[in-house]
């Protein structure tokens, strides 16, 4: 069995990013406590439609909206319900996404005491012109502080860097990235900056406000971002992800190797095996919502999808191709009982997108900055 792992997701933050569409909200206040059991009921739930068929836990991930703004109880009663209810892995990784405006010492201390192990921070930028363009709360000098706590408190840590901003030169990146990598993380998370529909960014980019480096300047951004990275120990072994050798976040690749979780709290995603058959879940995105639907069903989930051979084939070559590593095709299409054309992997070898090398097919860098077209070309 590949190891099985689960996102908790913590809905809220202090304050709405303009360019993040992820499923975060901005509330003046709320009993903490209900939250968590919440969170607990929907684990339960999960537990109990497993049936027989009980994995072993070998990543949790906490991640937000800002997990951060959760106190080490709340982590703590998680925690320990998802140990009381699965086998835990020996060294299972432990991940808390955090914001340097809401990181103090004691918060990690007791994040580290409730059992967490990796500390994710969103720095995103290291210039505070840029941070307040990007609607942060801290300012750089209280990002390195996070960073320093971070580091202090905990082995594994990562950092997140939004790069390709407007007017954001290769010369300014270059400096950037270099101070970022100076910093020693084993791993760092670098997105480049996307215009996500119904934000506060794509009103202005609709307007001209904003605008983006065209694909080309982006393109050589990322060039860029790959080989420092790489002359700095810390490759990408994903589109965005670098890290050292053996310091790859295990819980996405769990996501990339296609490999199961349960996704619980307000609108999380799982892939799992429920009462025997592989079912894709998403739960209710409103908070509030969510709750009332835990408190009524015992869950929050408003899709639990059965999902077919030939979708789950198309995901598992959409995760996978992420990789650096690529997958095992012989492997791949045995499991799904499919067959990938050798002459479309042949073209798309021969322009420098894919790679096929002992039997294990994967994206070159610049496959994975136009993954959909690979994929679309493989599955066709
Ligand atoms: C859930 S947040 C991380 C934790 C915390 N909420 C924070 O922002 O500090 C996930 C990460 O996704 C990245 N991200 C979100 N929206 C993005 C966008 N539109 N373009 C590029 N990166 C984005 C940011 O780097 C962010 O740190
Ligand atoms: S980037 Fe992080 S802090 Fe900002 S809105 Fe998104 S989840 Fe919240």
């Amino acid at each position: 069995m590949s190891d099985f792992g689960i996102y908790v997701h913590w809905p809220f933050c202090a304050a709405k990013c303009p360019y993040c569409d992820f499923n975060s909200h901005v509330r003046a206040s709320f009993d903490e406590s209900l939250w968590a059991n919440a969170i607990v009921r929907e684990l339960e739930w999960v537990k109990t439609a497993q049936g027989n068929a009980v994995p072993e836990v070998a990543s949790v991930f906490f991640g937000g909206g800002t997990p951060s703004l959760m106190s080490g109880k709340s982590t703590a009663t998680i925690l320990d319900s998802i140990a009381r209810l699965w086998p835990m892995t020996k060294g299972a990784e432990i991940t808390l996404e955090a914001n340097p405006a809401s990181a103090d010492a004691a918060h990690f201390r007791d994040y580290r005491s409730a059992g967490v192990n990796r500390v994710s921070l969103g720095v995103q930028a290291l210039n505070d012109a840029d941070l307040k363009f990007l609607g942060r709360l801290h300012d750089v000098a209280e990002a390195k502080a996070a960073l320093k706590m971070a580091m202090a408190a905990f082995d594994r840590v990562s950092l997140d860097l939004i790069y390709a901003r407007p007017r954001q030169t290769a010369k300014a990146w270059r400096a950037e990235l270099a101070e970022a990598l100076a910093f020693g993380t084993d791993h760092l998370s670098l997105y480049q900056l996307t215009i996500e529909p119904a934000t506060p960014f794509a009103t202005l980019a609709r307007e001209g406000a904003l605008v983006i480096p065209d694909d080309d300047s982006a393109a050589a951004l990322f060039e860029l971002t790959q080989e420092m990275s790489e002359a700095a120990g810390r490759p990408a072994y994903e589109i965005s992800n670098h890290a050292r050798p053996g310091q790859e976040c295990r819980h996405n690749l769990i996501y990339w190797r296609y490999g199961d979780y349960a996704g619980v709290g307000p609108g999380a995603h799982g892939r799992l095996v429920l009462n025997g058959e592989r079912v894709a879940t998403a739960a209710e995105r409103l908070p509030e919502r969510w709750q009332e639907k835990v408190a009524r069903e015992g869950h929050g989930y408003v899709e639990l999808q059965r999902i077919g051979d030939s979708d789950a084939a198309r995901e598992h070559l959409l995760m996978n191709l992420r990789l650096s590593e690529g997958f095992d095709l012989a492997d791949y299409e045995a499991r799904w009982a499919v067959s990938l054309d050798r002459s479309r992997i042949a073209d798309l070898a021969e322009t420098d997108l894919v790679r096929l090398e002992k039997g294990r097919l994967a994206a070159t860098a610049r496959g994975r900055l136009v993954l959909n077209s690979v994929i679309a070309a493989l599955a066709a």
